[in-house]
């Protein structure tokens, strides 16, 4: 902090000085200057009517911190130059990481709270379709497995939510949102799943789409949605390959077991590349995803890596990709693809896939069941308080 504001410097040079926040303000507002060091603000402002407080500010009307601090009279504002100057778009073009104190634009905020709140409510309604399989299980050690991953997403769940209750909202509104179809969730999830090989299309597909979607979010520029996007990839990486297991062995397998995996793949192709959202020319939010490093890749280039990784371990097993249009571009280096299906992608995001209703109303129905171990929760924490 030291070696960011200087004292000397005058207010004019920073983006947000008193000279930005006086015309905010009104003639008669009483202002609290947090952190005004020895300050010259007190000429600034109309009848002086500024007070300030900093713990190493020896000129300062109370040296002390914020939460030492008492005072007779109400604040109509309250201004902090290190946070509304330090969490500037500067900051993120040196890439440096965005922290919940950090001063951040309205829009920086809200757009972090949608995307990392609907990523969270997909990490726990996408344990449903794995969970219907976990008493069908072909064996015990498949049933290990599969119970690990699936605990795994409802930990995926819970980092994000912390993240982005960093944000200032918190995991009832979330589920709110969620519960009144204001948020959204992953498209993917909304399809069901009808064989054991569907557990291997998507530990394999979905969770391989997941990667490359995650591996980039590793460098956003929000801090708490980085380090829990580095923690989550580790674990993802075992999702993709319990899955691809499950799938080699099954097309390795009997006629049967090929054709179940076979089958599976055909359904689960389209809707796993659908999962990296619309073209990039029909993405309304990619603009200030990128030039606010929240995406440091967009969509198009996301799915583009995938397929290209995805078509060999397909070719490697003896599977086929569901797409006559697929073929490999030489010029590209990349394969290029058939045309998505946006109606049936729209549908499914709106509300009218195959499992829409069912996936939120299991969501509802364990969130009100579990009413009572949230209540024991808060009297233990009162009673222990
Ligand atoms: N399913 C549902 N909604 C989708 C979607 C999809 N596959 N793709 C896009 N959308 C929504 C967006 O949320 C946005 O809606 P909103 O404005 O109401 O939020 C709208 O469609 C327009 O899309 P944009 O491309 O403009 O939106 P984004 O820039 O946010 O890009 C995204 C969409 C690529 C999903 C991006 O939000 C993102 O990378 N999110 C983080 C990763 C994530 O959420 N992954 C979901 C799967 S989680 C998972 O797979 C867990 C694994 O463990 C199984």
């Amino acid at each position: 902090f030291e070696n960011s504001w200087n004292p000397n410097r005058s207010h004019e040079k920073y983006n947000y000085g008193w000279p930005f926040v006086i015309p905010k303000i009104s003639e008669s507002a009483y202002v609290l200057d947090v952190g005004c060091h020895t300050d010259s603000a007190h000429g600034r402002l109309p009848n002086n009517r500024v007070y300030g407080i900093d713990p190493a500010g020896k000129n300062a009307d109370f040296v002390g911190t914020i939460l030492e601090f008492e005072h007779p009279e109400k604040f109509d504002v309250a201004v902090s130059w290190g946070a509304i100057n330090f969490g500037s778009q500067e900051k993120i073009d040196a890439e440096k990481k965005i922290e919940p104190k950090d001063w951040m634009p309205d829009g920086y905020r809200s757009h972090l709270i949608r995307q990392i709140s609907q990523h969270a409510h997909s990490e726990i309604i996408g344990m449903q379709p794995e969970g219907n399989w976990i008493t069908r299980a072909p064996s015990l050690r498949a049933k290990m497995i599969l119970l690990a991953k699936v605990q795994d997403e409802a930990g995926h769940g819970l980092y994000l939510y912390s993240a982005c209750e960093t944000l200032g909202v918190t995991r009832d509104e979330l589920n709110k949102q969620l519960h009144e179809g204001k948020a959204k969730y992953s498209s993917i999830f909304n399809y069901p799943t009808l064989s054991w090989a569907d557990m291997g299309a998507i530990g394999w597909l979905v969770d391989g789409a997941a990667i490359v979607n995650q591996v980039s979010l590793q460098k956003t520029s929000y801090g708490p949605y980085s380090r829990g996007m580095i923690k989550i990839c580790k674990e993802e990486s075992f999702h993709q390959r319990q899955g691809y297991e499950i799938m080699t062995e099954m097309a390795n397998g009997t006629k049967e077991q090929k054709k179940m995996a076979q089958d599976a793949l055909n359904r689960f192709w389209w809707p796993s590349i659908m999962m990296f959202g619309p073209h990039d020319s029909d993405s309304p939010r990619t603009g200030n995803a990128m030039k606010w490093k929240i995406k440091r890749k967009t969509n198009d280039e996301l799915r583009q890596n995938f397929i290209d990784k995805t078509v060999a371990q397909a070719d490697l097993i003896g599977l086929k990709i569901p797409d006559p249009d697929l073929k490999w571009n030489e010029e590209r280096g990349s394969y290029d693809f058939g045309e998505i299906d946006w109606d049936e992608f729209w549908n499914v995001v709106n509300g009218d896939g195959p499992c829409n209703e069912q996936r939120l109303n299991h969501h509802k129905k364990a969130h009100d069941d579990g009413e009572w171990v949230r209540d024991a929760v808060k009297a233990y924490a009162k009673k222990s308080a």
